[in-house]
């Protein structure tokens, strides 16, 4: 088949573009190369256009003959600041309508859509007496106590997590999760009006080779993995018992190929985790252990727009893609530990 990537010269878009490439697929590359990811002079990869896919004549160009639109293209992050909100707008949410738009003018009827687990907001939690419970955000006077658990409404005990399934609200926490909640929005109404099918995988945490390193809109994997590269100790934040899911970029780009190799009809959601939830200060003990120091230290500090804890189900997704991960993070992470890292190209915002 012939796929449009966008997203090709980032973290994850290039190894979408090898597995695609590996498995026999023609694949046109592209990628804005914008400045707060690649820097400000960036030299355009081998096999990449420069493409703004807001660019509505370019992209018409590069969707001929296009079966499948493979969309990793988006500017990332928890969202350091809301002065950020109108680049995640700008950029994922106005760049993902222009493509649909040129999809209907050339005739494109399908796309994998990078997602994400921020979408979900908080995740899913049970309380003792009340069942399944939807959390209010955090308060920050909690947070500065150090209670860090989201609280039952009728008792005031921690809740309990659970792993949540695509079927679970949408309650974006930041401005960039608001963003992806957006760009889903779009597609899932294009499918709805064009008939086209959209595929939107739900990245959890994604770690591995290629990792941009630490900037503020860099993962935690990656900032952890660069203090300890400095001989600092990585500084996991709340109580480091906050769950997720790291999943390995290449089971990510695995699940991408899998999306594109067999299409699903109208709109359909899946998790991309590795189903292995890991403490984030667990994370920090295997990177630490496989580097041999130094000892993590557990700070206390928390984020604004920081959820607690995000647990993905993975069923679905093998369910509907046979998908399942083969990277388990223990081993992942420790190979990680020594993984090279991508040179962090600027400290700076995006811009829209
Ligand atoms: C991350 C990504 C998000 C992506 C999502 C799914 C970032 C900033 N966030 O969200 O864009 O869509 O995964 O792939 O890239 N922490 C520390 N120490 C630090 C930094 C963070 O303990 O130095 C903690 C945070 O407080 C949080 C956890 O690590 O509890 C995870 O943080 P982060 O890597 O930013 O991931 P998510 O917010 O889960």
């Amino acid at each position: 088949m012939r796929i449009l990537v966008t997203g090709a010269a980032g973290f994850i878009g290039h190894q979408v573009c090898v597995v695609l490439r590996e498995a026999g697929h023609d694949v046109v590359a592209t990628d804005a190369l914008l400045a707060s990811a690649h820097g400000a002079a960036p030299a355009v990869p081998a096999g990449v256009h420069q493409l703004d896919v807001r660019d509505a004549a370019e992209l018409e160009h590069v969707l001929d003959g296009v079966d499948v639109v493979s969309h990793q293209a988006a500017v990332v992050g928890a969202g350091v600041s809301q002065q950020d909100a109108p680049a995640y707008a700008a950029h994922n949410d106005l760049g993902t309508a222009t493509l649909l738009a040129a999809m209907v003018r050339t005739g494109c009827t399908r796309l994998v859509l990078a997602s994400s687990m921020v979408v979900y907001g908080d995740g899913r939690y049970r309380s003792a007496v009340l069942g399944s419970v939807e959390p209010a955000p955090r308060d920050p006077a909690d947070l500065a106590r150090g209670e860090f658990d989201p609280r039952c409404p009728a008792t005031g005990d921690p809740l309990s997590w659970e792993p949540v399934d695509e079927d679970a609200p949408m309650r974006p926490r930041s401005t960039y999760a608001a963003s992806k909640v957006a760009q889903e929005h779009y597609a899932l109404a294009w499918a709805a009006a064009t008939g086209g099918s959209v595929t939107a995988l739900r990245y959890h945490n994604v770690y591995g080779p290629e990792m941009p390193r630490d900037t503020p809109y860099s993962g935690v994997a990656a900032i952890f993995r660069s203090a300890l590269e400095a001989g600092e100790a990585p500084r996991v934040f709340e109580d480091g018992r906050q769950m997720r899911d790291f999943v390995h970029v290449s089971d990510v780009a695995a699940a991408n190929l899998a999306a594109i190799e067999r299409p699903l009809a109208g709109f359909v959601p899946l998790n991309i985790c590795s189903g292995h939830p890991i403490a984030v200060g667990e994370v920090a003990g295997l990177l630490t252990s496989a580097r041999g120091g130094p000892s993590p230290v557990v700070t206390g500090e928390f984020r604004p727009g920081d959820v607690r804890h995000i647990v993905a189900s993975p069923q679905r997704a093998r369910e509907v893609l046979g998908f399942t991960a083969g990277v388990a993070p223990a081993q992942g992470l420790a190979e990680f530990a020594f993984a090279p890292l991508r040179a962090a190209a600027s400290q700076g915002p995006p811009s829209a």
